[in-house]
């Protein structure tokens, strides 16, 4: 067998927890806590637990992020704006990993990926410091070759790919918007930079992202806490069911 016929390393997986902080927010309660939930995930296997401390602490909150940092047993990840606050947080908290993305206040969740051409000075310098106190830097972007360079010239360890368009995509769209990626994650390791991927994956569309041979890391939320939920609902009603005997 030629080293080119050696099967490739399995993919990390990154779970994202920060939905199973929205439904905790609703209520402003305790339960669920994604500290626990992060560190289940881990039991069963992730590679990596992601959270998105975002400006406006909709979901995870200062105290997870820094919980988190002392349970987490793989790897912590944080997706967090270019926004001087949040550079403070990670200064402090120091993660495993930062993954830079946009934000905006309005936006249901992460639109579009973060320009790293448009803000190149800022994001170069934000990298640098993070850099320096040893936590890897990851871009979200999406897959356009001059993202992917000027990515490369700020001095990221990764690039995360968006993959929301492939996955909202249908037909010769879809396949299109995978050819963008398969283009993307060549360019991006020939620069130099290791290959991440997230958004809107899920377990009908994940299986083609994964032949990328670049591809090192995915992460994924909402596909994995909308399965948990649904099928640990047997359980918790016969839980429940079982309370009320008498
Ligand atoms: N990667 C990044 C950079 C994200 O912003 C998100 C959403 O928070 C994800 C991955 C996970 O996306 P999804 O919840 O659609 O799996």
């Amino acid at each position: 067998m030629s080293p080119h016929d050696a099967p490739l390393p399995p993919i990390r997986l990154g779970i994202n927890v920060d939905h199973i902080a929205t439904i905790r927010q609703a209520r402003r309660c305790a339960e669920p806590d994604p500290v626990t939930a992060a560190a289940l995930a881990e039991l069963a296997g992730a590679d990596q637990i992601t959270v998105h401390l975002r400006e406006d602490r909709r979901h995870i909150q200062d105290r997870d992020v820094r919980i988190l940092r002392d349970t987490v047993r793989t790897a912590l990840n944080l997706e967090m704006a270019v926004a001087e606050e949040m550079v403070a947080i990670a200064l402090d908290v120091k993660p495993d990993q930062a993954c830079l993305v946009p934000e905006k206040r309005e936006e249901v969740t992460t639109e579009g990926g973060l320009d790293v051409r448009g803000g190149l000075a800022r994001v170069k310098e934000v990298t640098a410091r993070l850099r320096a106190a040893g936590i890897a830097v990851s871009l979200f972007i999406d897959a356009e070759p001059d993202q992917i360079a000027a990515s490369a010239e700020a001095g990221a360890t990764s690039v995360e790919l968006h993959t929301g368009t492939y996955a909202n995509a249908r037909g010769a769209e879809k396949a299109r918007a995978l050819e963008v990626l398969v283009a993307g994650a060549r360019q991006a390791d020939d620069a130099g930079l290791a290959v991440h991927a997230g958004h809107g994956l899920d377990y009908w569309n994940v299986g083609p992202v994964v032949e990328i041979e670049e591809l090192q890391e995915v992460n994924i939320g909402h596909a994995v806490i909308a399965r948990a939920v649904l099928l640990g609902l047997e359980q918790a009603v016969s839980d429940m069911k079982a309370l009320l005997e008498r």
